[in-house]
C-alpha cells in the first residue's frame, strides 16, 4: 500500500509550528481564534458542561437519532419554531457527529435514493465537500461560484450552470459565510437559485456551518428558511463545531424535508438505517451540552452574546486588514473584505505569491489563498498588510 501524502492542513500546520519566527502569522486552520490567538471554550458551553456531568446517571446509549430533545431545538434554531416544514412535521432531524457527520449520512441518503443524481458544488467550496460526498459514490459537477481574481459572484455563470442541471440532480449550497470566499448569495441570487430549483425540480443540499458568524443567528438562516419553503424537500447539515465552539465534541445534525409527515418519517427511517451502518449512534456530550443551552434560557442568552463577541472581532478584524492595505496601496482593492461574511476570504494570490508569503513572511494560508480573518490581530495586522503589499504588487 503506497503511504498518502500529509493532508494539506494538516502539512501547513506542521509549517507554522516549526516556524521559529516571532513574526508569523497563521490564517490556515479553519478555527475562530480570540484576540490572543486562543480558541476558547464559551462559558456558556462551561456552565452547561458542568450542569450535564452533574446531573449525568448513566453512560449507557441514546439512540441513533441521537437526543430528541436536541434534535427539536435544532431544527426550531435552524428553520424557526414558526417554519410551515416545522409545524406541518415535514422536517426529520437526526443529530450526527458534526457537520462532516451530516453531510456524509445526507450523501448515503442520495446515493441509496437516487444514485444516479450528480450533485453540484460550488467552484471554489470547502476542500472536504468532495471527498465527504463524492466517497458515497455520488458523481460531483462543479457550479460556477466565485471569481477569486475580480473579488465577486458569478451569479450568471452560476444560473446557467443550474439551468442545465438534470431534473432530480442535487445542489449543495453554502447557506452562509462561504467557504472559502466568504461571498453569500444575496436576497435576489437566493430568488433566482429558488426559481431554478423549482422549475427544474433540482433538491437543495444547504451546507449551514456557520449560523451566527456572518450577520446574525435569523439573517444567517434566511436562505436555508426560504428554500425549505419552496420546494417539496431538501437537505440541511448543521454544526454547532464554529457557533458553539464544540469542535472536538463533533456536534451537528442532519435535517431533511419531506413533501408530507409521513414522507418524511419515512426518510427519517433511512437516514437513522445509514447511521446504524456507519457509526451506529452519534457523540452524546457536545449534544447534551448543546441541549441544555437551549433549554436554559440565561445560557443561551449568554451563547448569543458570546456569539456575537466572535462575530464582531471577525468583523472588526476585516475591516482592520481593509483600512491597513488601503492605507498602504492608496486604493481600495481589499474593500470586499470588509463586506464579506464568517472567517474567511480569498485574497486572490497565486500559488506563487502563497508560497512567498509563507516562505518570505511567515504569513501562511492554504494554497488557494483562503485567509481565515480570525487570525488577523491588532498586533499583526499592519505586519500582514505590509507582506501582503509587497507578494501582490
Ligand atoms: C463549509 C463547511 N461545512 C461543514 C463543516 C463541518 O464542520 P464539522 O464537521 O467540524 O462540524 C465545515 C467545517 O469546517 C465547513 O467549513
Amino acid at each position: 500500500m503506497i503511504r498518502l501524502s500529509e493532508d494539506a492542513i494538516l502539512g501547513l500546520m506542521a509549517k507554522f509550528r516549526a516556524d521559529s519566527s516571532p513574526l508569523k502569522v497563521d490564517l490556515g486552520v479553519g478555527v475562530f481564534r480570540d484576540a490572543h490567538g486562543n480558541t476558547p471554550v464559551l462559558e456558556c458551553v462551561r456552565a452547561a458542561e458542568r450542569s450535564v456531568l452533574a446531573e449525568q446517571t448513566t453512560k449507557s446509549y441514546v439512540a441513533a437519532a441521537g437526543r430528541a430533545e436536541f434534535n427539536d431545538a435544532v431544527a426550531d434554531f435552524v428553520l424557526g419554531a414558526a417554519h410551515p416544514a416545522v409545524r406541518d412535521r415535514r422536517a426529520v432531524t437526526v443529530q450526527a457527529p458534526g457537520g462532516c457527520g451530516a453531510l456524509r449520512v445526507g450523501a448515503e441518503l442520495i446515493r441509496a435514493a437516487a444514485p444516479a443524481s450528480a450533485v453540484h458544488i460550488s467552484d471554489p467550496t470547502w476542500g472536504n465537500h468532495a471527498p465527504l460526498l463524492g466517497s458515497s459514490g455520488l458523481r460531483l459537477l462543479r457550479y460556477p461560484y466565485y471569481d477569486a481574481s475580480a473579488h465577486r459572484l458569478r451569479t450568471d455563470a452560476m444560473l446557467e450552470h443550474l439551468n442545465g442541471a438534470a431534473q432530480g440532480d442535487v445542489v449543495l449550497i453554502h447557506a452562509c459565510c462561504h467557504n472559502p470566499s466568504g461571498a453569500d448569495l444575496g436576497a435576489d441570487e437566493w430568488r433566482a437559485v429558488v426559481e431554478i430549483l423549482q422549475r427544474r425540480r433540482l433538491v437543495p443540499y444547504l451546507d449551514l456551518a456557520y449560523q451566527g458568524f456572518g450577520e446574525d443567528v435569523d439573517a444567517d438562516a434566511a436562505g436555508v428558511r426560504f428554500v425549505a419553503q419552496s420546494v417539496p424537500e431538501c437537505l440541511i447539515a448543521t454544526s454547532f463545531s464554529k457557533n458553539l465552539g464544540l469542535y472536538r465534541e463533533r456536534v451537528g445534525a442532519l435535517i431533511v424535508v419531506g413533501n408530507d409527515a409521513s414522507h418524511a418519517a419515512a426518510v427519517k427511517s433511512h437516514v437513522l438505517q445509514i447511521a446504524r451502518s456507519i457509526y451506529s449512534m452519534p457523540p452524546d456530550h457536545g449534544a447534551a451540552i448543546a441541549a441544555h443551552i437551549f433549554a436554559t434560557p440565561e445560557l443561551r442568552s449568554l451563547w448569543m452574546s458570546e456569539l456575537a463577541a466572535m462575530r464582531g472581532r471577525i468583523r472588526e478584524m476585516r475591516g482592520l486588514l481593509a483600512d491597513n492595505l488601503r492605507r498602504l496601496r492608496d486604493d481600495d482593492g481589499y474593500g470586499f473584505l470588509r463586506s464579506q461574511k464568517g472567517m474567511f476570504s480569498l485574497l486572490g494570490a497565486s500559488t506563487q505569491a502563497v508560497d512567498r508569503l509563507r516562505e518570505e513572511h511567515h504569513v501562511y494560508m492554504t494554497a488557494d489563498s483562503r485567509m481565515n480573518l480570525a487570525g488577523v490581530m491588532p498586533q499583526n495586522v499592519a505586519y500582514l498588510a505590509d507582506a501582503i503589499c509587497r507578494v501582490m504588487d
